[in-house]
């Protein structure tokens, strides 16, 4: 297989509102899908950058009395925030109000103009005469002309549906000062859509046969049969005053934020071409051998395969390989809503301490590559997390990592072990290409699926061999090595598997693993005999459903000051005052925790399995604590002064077992146990809490 060069985007969210749940869909199928790629060793690289420009970012900009230069910096800032948070790995992360996508945009409106695609039309519009600006649609109000519902947007009712121009609303006025707008007439620039030679490419290119059934249906609707001519010229400028590039001959006249956005793909490439050195001509010239795919929501479809390539064309560069449209999300069946809490920032799910795994699993186990809308259902959410994540695939791990500890000073069977792994479980090795085809078609769901019947397939072995009983029974060691052996590299193969979907957890197996960044064809070989593992360290907690309760409280409780807004309209001035509303609740945290900030904390009884002197450490004892059920740790306790280590043995204390691990110099310690001392340090001594008779260790403390 010679490596592929694979550039992928998605679509470059707006600047002016959060990132939410709903984003995510997109970015995280993405993620999974480049990280895939960059498993099986192609060249692939993921660019994306804020969609800056417009009417809103100006206004918004202009309300909190900074420049909107700032105010996209900001958000550019807490939109990476998110990501990153995420573990989405763009390659680069830009902006559209930059050099590179100034000079593309200038470039293709000067080649379309050129090949005399660019006609200027006068057009008639609502006009403010006191904020003295032209209102995008969504910025004047008035009455449905339907059913008389006020308060209504330029272009739809909230109340009954219909749909209309600005010009039908009754009563209408200016959302921005409240003025009656008043009808002006204005050059606007238009992109020849219409065109014959447009028509004629967009019939050929949307019949290559490579678009989503679902999507290639809705184009041809929109193109019609050849003849009819259903596709109207698209306004491509705006006038002052605007927030975005000046259209080069035109003075007062501004690219509309549809025509520089996609090209934002080609400047984020470019700056990225600038920092490794790459040639954007060989990814972008008409007969590139590169693969070039944009991943979008099902609402930009008409942009994307439509206008965008049809650009592209005729200005002289390549067009997309294929364009891939996701479906909306609903939450519980239903569409996100501020009311029901469930419009969730990524911001606020990641402070409430949701581990982004979760989810990002979640959306795999979803996802089918179709436009399908797909549902977050909490209860599932919950159950599916805690019954495949922890009950299927990390249990392994944790079953068998305490026994190569303890038993073989964590060294793996002395035998070459392909054969007899073939043996017991061929399909873990044989399902590689069938699962790698499923992540190429973003059938992600049915990864998942297959990922996880492999996973019961384990635990079945283990229900037979039941390493539990072998430990007990005198004189099977070395069936007790083979069967840990084995759940080893079942559990190395799945993780592999899981990786483009839980890059971060794999990591900390990779480390447990104590193997290099797997690739997908490290598919093809068990691990070396007698390779030592590390000690296990506990991989992934359940998820509690006090956490998703949590969840929806803050959404709800952040939002509630705010009048209701269509969810659909990311540019919606509404979503401004939702930002707002959020950075206050912010600066008025009270000096008390919640009750579900102390239910992060992990508190198990641990039984003192054994304690050492650490050679070089003046402090530090090194412990290992037997958490019943939940295995083995190591954890280098501050208790040197205080305790003699032979008096530690057997006994019984609590210990914080969700602490992130900590790389020492003279190991890992993953936990920490609890002790009282004077914070003053007016009286010396250390004294290890104990709990009364008859707890048992793994038992939780709260
Ligand atoms: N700025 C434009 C895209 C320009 S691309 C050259 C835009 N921005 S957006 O912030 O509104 O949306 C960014 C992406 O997130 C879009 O692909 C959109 O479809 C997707 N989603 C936004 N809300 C969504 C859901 N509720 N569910 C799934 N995807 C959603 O559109
Ligand atoms: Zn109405």
């Amino acid at each position: 297989m010679s490596a592929r060069q694979i550039l992928v985007t998605s679509a470059l969210p707006y600047a002016n509102g959060a990132i939410h749940l709903g984003h995510l869909v997109e970015y995280i199928q993405t993620d999974i899908w480049v990280r895939f790629q960059k498993m099986r060793g192609h060249e692939c690289w993921y660019v994306c950058a804020d969609d800056t420009h417009g009417t809103p970012i100006m206004l918004r900009a202009e309300k909190e009395g900074i420049a909107p230069e700032q105010l996209i910096a900001r958000v550019h800032g807490e939109h990476l925030r998110d990501f990153t948070g995420f573990h989405i790995a763009f390659d680069n992360y830009y902006s559209t109000h930059s050099d590179e996508t100034r000079s593309y945009s200038e470039d293709i409106y000067r080649k379309l103009k050129a090949a005399g695609l660019i006609e200027v039309r006068a057009i008639e519009q609502y006009y403010d005469p006191v904020k003295q600006m032209f209102l995008p649609d969504r910025f004047i109000k008035g009455e449905c002309p339907k059913c008389g519902a006020k308060d209504q947007y330029g272009d739809s009712c909230e109340a009954c549906g219909a749909a209309y121009a600005p010009t039908e609303l009754k009563n209408p006025y200016s959302a921005v000062s409240g003025a009656k707008p008043e009808l002006k007439s204005s050059d606007h620039y238009f992109f020849k859509l219409s065109d014959p030679r447009c028509q004629v490419f967009l019939r050929d290119w949307t019949r290559r046969g490579r678009l989503q059934a679902e999507a290639a249906n809705k184009l041809h609707e929109w193109l019609g049969n050849a003849g009819e001519n259903k596709l109207t010229d698209w306004d491509i400028s705006r006038d002052a005053p605007y927030f975005g590039f000046e259209i080069p001959d035109a003075p007062g006249k501004y690219f509309y934020v549809w025509l520089d956005a996609p090209i934002g793909y080609m400047g984020s490439f470019k700056n990225l071409c600038t920092q490794r050195g790459l040639d954007f001509d060989a990814w972008w010239k008409p007969d590139s051998k590169a693969e070039l795919y944009h991943f979008i929501g099902k609402d930009i479809l008409y942009f994307h395969a439509l206008f965008w390539p049809a650009e592209l064309q005729h200005a002289g560069y390549r067009t997309p390989t294929n364009v891939f449209a996701h479906g909306f999300l609903t939450v519980d069946g239903a569409k996100m809503s501020k009311s029901r809490g469930t419009f969730i920032t990524a911001e606020s799910y990641l402070q409430q301490g949701l581990n982004p795994e979760w989810l990002r699993y979640y959306f795999a186990a979803k996802l089918n590559g179709t436009m399908e809308d797909i549902d977050l259902n909490l209860d599932d959410f919950v159950s599916r997390v805690n019954s495949d994540l922890v009950g299927k695939f990390i249990n392994i791990a944790s079953r068998a990592a305490g026994f190569i500890a303890k038993q073989f000073d964590g060294k793996l069977l002395d035998e070459a072990f392909h054969d007899r792994f073939m043996g017991s479980l061929p399909e873990l090795l044989l399902s590689s290409e069938e699962i790698a085809g499923c992540y190429e078609q973003r059938d992600f769901g049915r990864a998942i699926r297959r990922i996880m019947a492999l996973a019961d397939q384990v635990n079945q072995y283990v229900d037979q061999h039941q390493p539990w009983k072998l430990a007990k029974q005198g004189g099977q060691e070395r069936e007790l090595h083979v069967v840990c052996t084995m759940l080893i590299n079942a559990f190395r193969l799945l993780a592999l598997y899981l990786k483009p979907v839980l890059p971060k957890l794999v990591q900390r197996a990779e480390e447990f693993l104590n193997v290099a960044p797997l690739h997908w064809r490290d598919a093809a070989f068990v691990l070396p005999p007698a390779h030592t593992i590390d000690p296990y360290e506990h991989l992934m907690a359940r998820i509690e459903p006090k956490q998703i309760e949590a969840l929806l409280a803050v959404n709800r409780e952040s939002l509630a000051a705010v009048p209701p807004a269509p969810t659909s309209d990311p540019q919606s001035p509404q979503r401004h005052a939702q930002h707002q509303q959020q950075t206050e609740d912010k600066m008025q945290q009270p000096a008390y925790i919640s009750i579900d900030d102390f239910m992060k904390a992990d508190l198990r009884i641990a039984r003192i399995a054994s304690a050492s002197h650490v050679e070089g450490a003046d402090k530090l004892l090194k412990l290992s604590l037997d958490l019943g059920p939940l295995g083995m740790r190591q954890v280098f306790a501050g208790i040197k002064a205080a305790y003699d280590p032979a008096t530690l043995v057997g006994r019984l204390t609590v210990m914080v077992a969700n602490l992130a691990p900590r790389k020492m110099k003279f190991g890992t310690s993953s936990g920490m146990v609890l002790a009282a001392s004077d914070p003053e340090g007016k009286t010396a001594g250390l004294y290890l809490l104990a709990p009364d008779s008859g707890a048992t260790p793994g038992m939780k403390v709260k």
